[in-house]
């Protein structure tokens, strides 16, 4: 009988330990389990980023990699069925397949030289039964900020791109101009000598005695259209630099001031209102005659832009170099078919005897000369703005 207690308590104390171990073994395997399914999202995350990579390494067109992009990210969340994701630039959204928003979601910002452009935002389902506070895993947090650092550097490498070809075009702009400022001294300095002989002449000739009614009549007009001529070449030179310059020490603001008040009575009358914005003490070294001419063409041309009236607004202000100008209106604006062409000689949309086409060339010719910078944008219906940058007298 004894015995038999024996054997039945050893057996039960086996059964204990089998128990244990098997308690410790079903901990290991879940254990297992666990770092498998680790494993399997840690490769799923690298995955993504690796797609996210790739996207921006092979395309150029800025909208597809973002769509792709969007539609890469849920595959990196460990519910990738129920994540949808979305991406925000500038105006633009991009958005993953079957997108859907919801209260759970993780967000980071997308950045260019520091500032803030937009965002890429993951969202789970409201209806995912999660057990966590927090559902999504510190690793998803670091994927998400690896995923909108390469945006970043991908849409800074799309700009840096965009302002290459900016330039290139503003070179091959300015080399054109030159050319054209070259041909044009030519011409007009072939030209001048002639055109004093007959305007000499046609002067003479309308003093000489006697002179029947319809010939001095003729020689008026051979005088006017002379005059016209000689109004036309004095442009030329001064667009090709050919014209001399008398630098002066001048505050911009006031050679403004002076340039524009013949033409305040006009902007009354056509319902334009003037707004000045300046930034006082701007010394520069200039031909205050020459700049005044800047001015009145360029404010001539945005009081013809605005037939409905609008607003014409001047601003200076400076930086450590140069004295920057800006004149803005509210008028028509130039399509962007025109707006390479505003710069060049006899380029007019206007009617024939409303303008010539030399206005702008001959703004571009004094800026030059005084080693400036003109730039033009605009958009068609809402208006116009040149700005012009000019180095400031050192002290
Ligand atoms: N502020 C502006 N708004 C809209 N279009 C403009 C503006 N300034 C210039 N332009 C466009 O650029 C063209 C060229 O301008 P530019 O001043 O050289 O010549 P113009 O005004 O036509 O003639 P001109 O000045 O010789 O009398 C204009 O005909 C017009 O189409
Ligand atoms: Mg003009």
């Amino acid at each position: 009988m004894e015995t038999t207690d024996i054997i039945f308590e050893k057996q039960q104390q086996e059964i204990k330990n089998l128990r244990k171990q098997n308690l410790k073994l079903q901990r290991f395997y879940d254990e297992y389990k666990k770092v498998c399914r680790n494993e399997e999202e840690r490769v799923k995350e690298l995955n993504c980023l690796y797609q996210v990579a790739q996207c921006v390494v092979m395309e150029n067109n800025l909208d597809e990699a973002l769509n792709k992009i969007v539609c890469i990210v849920p595959f990196g969340w460990q519910y990738t069925k129920e994540s949808s994701a979305r991406i925000s630039f500038k105006d633009n959204t991009y958005h993953s397949s079957d997108f859907f928003e919801s209260k759970i979601y993780q967000s980071e910002k997308i950045l260019i030289e520091e500032q803030v452009v937009g965002a890429v935002e993951v969202f789970y389902k409201p209806d995912l039964s999660l057990e966590l506070k927090d559902p999504f895993l510190i690793e998803e947090r670091n994927l998400l900020k690896g995923i909108a650092n390469i945006i970043s550097f991908y849409l800074e490498k799309q700009r840096d791109k965009e302002n290459r070809k900016l330039i290139q075009q503003q070179l091959l702009h300015a080399d054109r101009l030159a050319s054209i400022g070259q041909l044009a001294a030519g011409v007009a300095h072939e030209l001048n000598e002639p055109l004093g002989n007959i305007l000499g002449l046609v002067q003479l000739s309308l003093k000489l005695p006697k002179m029947p009614d319809q010939a001095k009549k003729d020689l008026g007009k051979i005088e006017d259209c002379a005059i016209y001529s000689r109004e036309i070449i004095k442009q030329l030179m001064e667009f090709s630099r050919q014209s001399s310059l008398s630098k002066e020490k001048i505050n911009l603001n006031e050679v403004i001031d002076n340039g524009i008040t013949f033409l305040e009575a006009r902007c009354i009358k056509n319902g334009i209102t003037i707004v000045k914005q300046y930034t006082e003490n701007i010394i520069i070294l200039a031909d205050s005659n020459q700049l005044k001419q800047v001015i009145t063409n360029l404010t001539i041309n945005a009081v013809q832009a605005m037939k409905n009236g609008g607003k014409l607004i001047i601003s200076t202000s400076k930086d450590y170099k140069n004295a920057i100008l800006s004149i803005e209106d509210t008028g028509i604006g130039i399509s962007g078919e025109n707006i390479s062409k505003t710069f060049m000689p006899f380029f007019t949309t206007k009617d024939v005897g409303e303008g010539t086409g030399l206005g702008l060339s001959v703004v571009y010719g004094i800026i030059q000369s005084h080693n400036g910078d003109i730039k033009v944008s605009s958009e068609p219906g809402k208006g116009t703005i040149f700005e012009i940058c000019l180095p400031l007298e050192e002290n």
